[in-house]
């Protein structure tokens, strides 16, 4: 009887699954077995001449030429393309290609050149080619909202103008693609909504990017210390199985962090006092972890905070004035802690302008709180943040050669729209379970 209410629920879950994606695991599986078979040697190009494929057609020069060879044999490497995006990438003119963009090259003007590639939202499914690094021209890379599979092919370490790579939803899998990291003059990475797992490096955090998305992804590691060396202006590892601390190195990100979004991870122990020296910091979500102890009096340096989110964690102690009465503070979400006080300020409403949330606290008169029982058990164990792993005095350095910083690009990358720094739109996976993901090992079929 189970077992028939499973099928049955199987079924139309399925059917519904593959209605609305277009695409059937074994499909998805058959791609990602094509494109590791395409990438037998290496996953890299072989030497460009190999690609010198004959081509009956005349370019204006080699640059349009090698554009055209890459471009068709992306085409080859899509299996669907419902809204007919590709349809027109045929013949010599690639600059009329849907998705793709001409400009004067950089170091020729009289030259016209692929800039960028656009095909956000296309539905496509298939692989990226190891010929996409003949793309030697382009600034932008984007392909967000697509069902394009496998990895991000070595030969990207070649588009040394490449500027932002925004690969967001879709079903790429694997370790972390190291080959963004070879990318010189990168300033925007988008990974988000992905299948990307494992640790992240710490070398990401050395290189010059003013962006960094990894949201909605399976990374398991810790933050490497090295985020503090990071220029970043936006950084969001929300909803990964991240762990660990948050490292105190954060405060060395004073002059650049705007927005930081640790939400939905596993992150734990104290959060570090060098947050307070984030003056510019204007969003900040630390919501739904670990995290214990009380808050340290140096956040009150938060000054041009506008949402803070410490919801859901294990919290405890006072909420204080000080971040209570923050110049910019819109939203303040404290909920789901320990708290056993709060400043009169941080009741609300007590600002008009200014949301606290205070629920399921351990505050004594103040409705929605945990019981007494509850509360017992954490309140009563204090954290020493003083001496917590996390938190705590920044351990001495270990010897470990910390990477030397990135020397300045020496090129200036194009003037492009500035990145888009929202997150996906409406048709973005939440975190709704998804159906089962494609298989890379090979099964007899
Ligand atoms: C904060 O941001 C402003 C402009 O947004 C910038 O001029 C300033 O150097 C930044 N750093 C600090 C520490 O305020
Ligand atoms: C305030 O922040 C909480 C937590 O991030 C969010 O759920 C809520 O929608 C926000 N409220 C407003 C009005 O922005």
């Amino acid at each position: 009887m189970k077992a028939a209410y499973f099928l049955v629920f199987f079924f139309l879950f399925s059917s519904f699954s593959s209605f609305s994606s277009a695409l059937t695991d074994a499909e998805a599986s058959f791609i990602a077995r094509r494109q590791l078979l395409h990438f037998h040697a290496g996953h890299d190009l072989r030497g460009d001449h190999e690609y010198e494929v004959e081509v009956n057609l005349k370019f204006p020069h080699s640059r349009l030429r090698r554009a055209y060879v890459a471009l068709q044999a992306w085409k080859k490497a899509i299996y669907s393309d419902p809204i007919k995006t590709t349809e027109n990438w045929v013949g010599a003119n690639v600059c009329a290609y849907t998705g793709v963009f001409c400009a004067p090259a950089l170091d020729d003007p009289q030259l016209e050149v692929v800039a960028g590639i656009d095909i956000n939202h296309a539905d496509i499914a298939g692989y990226l080619p190891v010929e996409l690094g003949m793309l030697s021209d382009i600034a932008v890379f984007h392909i967000n909202t697509n069902r394009f599979c496998g990895i991000i092919p070595k030969s990207f370490a070649r588009l040394t103008l490449l500027h932002e790579l925004d690969v967001s939803n879709n079903r790429f899998v694997g370790s972390f693609p190291e080959v963004v990291l070879q990318i010189p003059n990168l300033k925007y990475l988008d990974l988000r909504f992905n299948d990307f797992e494992g640790k992240l490096p710490p070398e990401l955090f050395n290189k010059e990017l003013d962006a960094l998305f990894l949201n909605n992804n399976r990374f398991t590691s810790t933050i490497p210390d090295t985020l503090g060396n990071s220029p970043i202006s936006v950084l969001v590892v929300a909803n990964n199985h991240l762990e660990g601390c948050i490292p105190n190195s954060i405060g060395k990100m004073v002059n650049n962090l705007n927005e930081a979004i640790f939400s939905h991870n596993k992150f734990a122990g104290c959060l570090p006092p060098e947050i307070g020296y984030l003056s510019n910091v204007t969003v900040f979500d630390v919501s739904s972890n670990t995290l214990s102890g009380l808050l340290s009096k140096t956040f009150k340096g938060l000054e041009k905070v506008e949402e803070l989110n410490i919801a859901h964690n294990m919290l405890t102690g006072f909420v204080p004035k000080s971040l209570c009465k923050l110049p910019s503070l819109g939203n303040f979400t404290f909920s789901y802690n320990y708290f056993n006080g709060e400043d009169q300020e941080c009741v609300p409403p007590s600002r008009k302008d200014t949301l606290f949330d205070d629920t399921s606290n351990c505050l004594p008169n103040r409705p929605k709180q945990k019981s007494a029982k509850q509360c017992q058990v954490v309140v009563n164990k204090p954290v020493d943040c003083g001496r917590a792993k996390c938190g705590g005095r920044p351990a001495p350095s270990k010897p470990s050669s910390p990477a030397p910083k990135e020397e300045p690009p020496k090129q200036q990358p194009p003037k492009e729209e500035p990145p888009k720094q929202q997150p996906p739109q409406e048709e973005t996976p939440t975190l709704e379970p998804q159906p089962p993901k494609p298989e890379l090992s090979p099964e007899p079929w």
